[in-house]
């Protein structure tokens, strides 16, 4: 009985004493056939004539993104006045946050204590790039790369650099033990 079916499947060629069976494809590979056969067309029309987007356009889409984030935060950092910020000085919230920052971020140019070091004195009336709270966070934002001090925009987050901002404010004037020569102007 197995003889006849063996024979019944068994392909008329033979090659040095070689036969071969004439067996079904199995289902699993056929399966993924037909699926493929459907999916093709489908895939073809929606990314070629449909409303797909190609590699480039989801690169250019994603970019657009995130430049429009990016606008948005320069927007809300433009935005803050010196008031603002005057005011976020007596915020204690807002303080614990800039000292944090401060410690993590600060203190290996700028001193334990504000006092100076690699980057200038940070407790005196003399500053380099201007006095106000809105110049020192300006530098802060945007560094002063040529001259070693880091751009933070990228880093912190709007609310981290105001805070960090007038933390520095509390600095002003605190007089340190080793502060660092003063720097630039004299602002009163
Ligand atoms: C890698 C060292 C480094 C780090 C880290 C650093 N700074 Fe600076 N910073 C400098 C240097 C150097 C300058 C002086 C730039 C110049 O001469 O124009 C500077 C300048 C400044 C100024 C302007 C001072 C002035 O006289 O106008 C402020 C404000 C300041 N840094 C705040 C910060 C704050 C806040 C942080 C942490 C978030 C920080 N810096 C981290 C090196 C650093």
């Amino acid at each position: 009985m197995s003889n006849e079916i063996d024979k019944e499947l068994l392909l008329d060629h033979e090659y040095d004493g070689i036969q071969e069976y004439d067996n079904p494809l199995p289902n699993w590979w056929l399966f993924t056939f037909y699926i493929m056969i459907v999916f093709t067309p489908i895939y073809i029309y929606h990314y070629h004539y449909g409303s797909g987007l190609s590699l480039t356009e989801e690169l250019n889409a994603d970019m657009a993104k995130i430049q429009a984030v990016a606008v948005k935060k320069e927007a809300k950092l433009q935005a803050v006045s010196n008031e603002e910020l005057l005011a976020l000085m007596g915020d204690n919230a807002a303080l614990a946050v800039g000292k944090t920052m401060y410690a993590k971020n600060c203190v290996a140019c700028h001193g334990a204590v504000g006092e100076g070091g690699i980057g200038p004195n940070l407790t005196d009336k003399y500053w380099i790039h201007g006095g106000s709270l809105k110049d020192i966070m300006v530098v802060i934002q945007n560094g002063a790369l040529d001259k070693g001090m880091p751009e933070w925009k990228n880093i912190l987050k709007p609310n981290e650099l105001q805070a960090v901002t007038a933390y520095v404010g509390t600095l002003m004037g605190t007089d340190p033990d080793k502060a660092k020569a003063p720097q630039g102007e004299l602002v009163e």
